[in-house]
């Protein structure tokens, strides 16, 4: 087996199996984690650990666009326990300060436990000596520690994308000691906001009993000797901001946004959200505060036009369901109630587009909605931005979402105030043009520096300092 000098772990390759297409095809995989960490594997040729998203097959090792992807395998009982189980439907929900309830059923974490263990052996068989690993997300919480008893001379970074929840949530979690401890396996596991760095040190502190002394946090092995030091800071993730600069500039697209508006109607204003569909997301508190500026006459019905993009998510998880349903009722009444023939209040799509047309999207849209209730960073909001290479256009934004502290000129809200959310939708229809051009420079100045591989370089500059330090101690 070849050996690699760097190693990226997650739950999913980059590209999902497709067998719906005859023959089957491979095509790029949902969410933000992929969005961001897919550019770095470019910089740095590596292999890549993952599921390949179907069940029960098994894919032999293959090289696509610069990266080796590595399949993981899962069973059909592994998908359900440790995939749509522990990780959704108990860690998801939990860390997301349970905003549903999670359960917990202890079949699904031996399942989480069993399937980490898959992919620690996994990545210890091809990773080269002294190799640098770096592990991503919630779905793989243990592998940091089994990684580091299989090879003590590998660099183990762990990245969360998702919140770190206060320690009075996270302390619901019968295994919370377990998991606090695999994390500790990394020599530097990083966070999106320094609260959340924070929560996770607090998490030792209380919950292992043990100290930290400003980011680091002394690991002692099973005996009680000292294992490593392990750091916890954050390390907000971007997006590759001059890539979609680029897209947005291009003939093709500022034509596809132009055709965009003209197919809508030609609204006065097109509001636009984009999420999977997912419950931290808000979508339903965005639809309704949109809904009831109609019912207040505030927004005249044909003045102005909600385009909301769901991609499809986890859908057979009960919680998933009911969103769904819930988001899809409430379209139907404000359009049953608000739209003419002519004109319709609010365009629901309930699947994924391109990249191309996602950033048509983004050019054409006069306010873009992101009110997710809880959100580890939100890279959507991030896009939008990249792609207004015409300053134009206002940025409504959760404060409850890690792009929040980055993005500081968007509108800010607190989604679960509807009152106040519909004020701020309506200031974002309303703000002059020279305000709108103010904020959206400010923030596309921001993001100049805040791009994905500025956040690559620090975590893995960071990752290789530490680790140089423990091997020069040992
Ligand atoms: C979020 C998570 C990722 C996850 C993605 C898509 O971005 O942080 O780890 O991959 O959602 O969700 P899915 O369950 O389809 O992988």
């Amino acid at each position: 087996t070849p050996s690699f000098d760097f190693v990226v772990m997650a739950n999913r390759l980059p590209v999902d199996r497709d067998d719906s297409q005859d023959p089957p095809a491979w095509k790029t995989s949902p969410g933000g984690l992929v969005t961001g960490v897919a550019p770095v594997m470019q910089e740095r040729t590596g292999a890549w650990v993952g599921w390949a998203g179907a069940v029960d097959a098994e894919f032999e090792p293959f090289d696509l666009d610069g990266m080796h992807l590595v399949p993981v395998p899962l069973s059909g009982k592994e998908f359900e326990r440790y995939y749509e189980g522990f990780s959704n439907a108990t860690l998801w929900p939990l860390y997301h300060d349970v905003i549903v309830h999670p359960e917990y059923h202890r079949t699904w974490w031996d399942a989480y436990v069993r399937v980490n263990e898959r992919f620690a052996r996994r990545a210890a068989e091809i990773a080269a000596p002294d190799a640098t690993v770096w592990v991503h997300d919630y779905q793989l919480q243990l592998v940091p520690q089994m990684l580091r008893d299989l090879r003590p001379d590998l660099a183990i970074g762990f990245f969360n994308h998702i919140p770190f929840p206060a320690w009075e949530i996270f302390a619901q979690l019968p295994w919370r000691a377990q998991i606090t401890r695999g994390m500790l396996g990394a020599d530097l596991i990083g966070f999106q906001r320094p609260a959340d760095a924070a929560n996770f040190r607090r998490a030792v502190r209380i919950g292992l009993g043990r100290p930290t002394k400003d980011t680091a946090i002394a690991v002692q092995d099973e005996s009680g000797a000292h294992s490593h030091t392990s750091h916890a800071r954050s390390f907000p993730i971007s997006i590759d901001a001059t890539s979609l600069d680029e897209l947005a500039r291009s003939e093709r697209i500022i034509a596809r946004a132009a055709e965009i508006r003209r197919e809508l109607g030609d609204p006065e204003v097109l509001l636009l959200g984009v999420d999977r569909l997912d419950y931290t997301k808000g979508i339903r508190h965005r639809i309704k505060a949109f809904g009831e500026l109609l019912d207040d006459g505030a927004i005249k019905p044909g003045e102005a036009t909600l385009v909301q993009i769901a991609t499809p998510s986890r859908e057979r998880i009960d919680q998933y369901r009911k969103i769904r349903h819930d988001v899809e009722q409430s379209v139907g009444r404000i359009n049953g109630e608000h739209s003419t023939l002519d004109h319709q209040a609010v365009h629901y799509f309930h699947h994924s587009y391109p990249r191309d047309e996602m950033a048509a999207y983004y050019l054409a849209a006069d306010v873009m909605l992101v009110t997710a209730l809880r959100d580890g960073m939100n890279l959507v909001a991030k896009e939008y931005v990249a792609c207004r290479t015409d300053d134009d256009g206002a940025l409504v934004l959760s404060e409850f979402t890690g792009a929040a502290e980055q993005l500081t000129q968007a509108v800010m809200v607190n989604p679960y105030d509807i009152t106040g959310l519909k004020a701020k939708i309506l200031s974002a229809v309303r703000m002059p043009p020279a305000e709108r051009s103010r904020r959206m420079k400010a923030m596309r100045r921001k993001l100049r520096t805040d791009d994905v591989r500025t956040w690559s370089r620090n975590f893995l500059g960071t990752l290789d300092d530490l680790a140089d330090t423990r091997r020069s101690a040992t």
